[in-house]
């Protein structure tokens, strides 16, 4: 089980609050899109579900208490992050950053099995193996960070942003590949995306954040069909 149930969140940095109480669920296996503008906390929201940040209130995953864990104790409960920025090193190579995403796994056999796994769904990591993440394009390297996450086994994928900066047939692709990842492997996912059409088109639940509070939740059709959502994040009038 790998529902997500979030309730009474609340996060910040040393006195400054961020998060004022978040309240969301994400079903097993259901993409869910954390849309919102600049600053209303929604790098803050993916930090506190993988440990990253101070928080307050409920964050459960399959039942499991997550709430105030350190991030590597997260990660073992199959928490991964891809944050913004994608956080791949660069000096090293693109294998040897794949390998790191098994940092809290055992059984050779089985990471030998999730590389294999990981070069089906990008095969333009398999070509690159010895480069070093710095020598990758901006969309390959989005590709290798939300690789080394699938390393980890991750019950909950965490996206921050990972259409930033890339050209939008590169976006889309990456998008397709976050659908089919979602889809054979039943991860529940949370993606927080300034591209609010390609979001919604993947997700099935999303979540306009503003200043640290949820202020509209539905399907991503109904978050596609209202109109100050259209007109503040879809770029027209309806
Ligand atoms: N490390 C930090 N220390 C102090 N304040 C921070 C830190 N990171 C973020 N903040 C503050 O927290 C608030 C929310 O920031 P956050 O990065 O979560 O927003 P966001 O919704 O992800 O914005 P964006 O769309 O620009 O990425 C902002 O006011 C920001 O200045
Ligand atoms: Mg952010």
């Amino acid at each position: 089980m790998s529902e997500l149930v979030v309730e009474d969140l609340v996060a910040g940095y040393g006195d400054a609050r961020v998060l004022h109480g978040v309240r969301l669920t994400v079903r097993e296996g259901e993409i869910c899109a954390i849309l919102g503008p600049n600053g209303a906390g929604k790098t803050t929201l993916l930090r506190a579900l993988s440990g990253m940040v101070k928080a307050r209130g409920t964050v459960r995953l399959g039942g499991a208490d997550l709430i105030g864990r350190p991030p590597d104790a997260l990660a073992r409960q199959g928490v991964a992050h891809v944050p913004e920025g994608r956080g791949t090193f660069m000096p090293l190579t693109v294998e040897e950053n794949l390998r790191l995403g098994a940092f809290v796994r055992r059984g050779k056999a089985e990471v030998e099995a999730d590389l294999e796994r990981i070069h089906a769904y990008f095969p333009a990591l398999k070509t690159r193996l010895k480069q070093t993440a710095g020598s990758l394009s901006g969309g390959e390297q989005q590709m290798l960070a939300i690789g080394r996450a699938l390393m980890l086994r991750p019950r909950l994928l965490l996206l921050d942003e990972p259409s930033l900066g890339l050209a939008p047939l590169v976006t889309r692709e990456l998008f397709r590949i976050v659908q089919a990842i979602n889809a054979e492997e039943r991860t529940t996912v949370v993606v927080v995306e300034q591209n609010a059409h390609l979001a919604l088109g993947i997700a099935q639940q999303a979540h306009v954040l503003e200043t640290g509070r949820i202020v509209l939740s539905g399907t991503a059709e109904e978050i596609r069909a209202d109109e100050q959502v259209a007109q503040s994040y879809l770029g027209y009038r309806v």
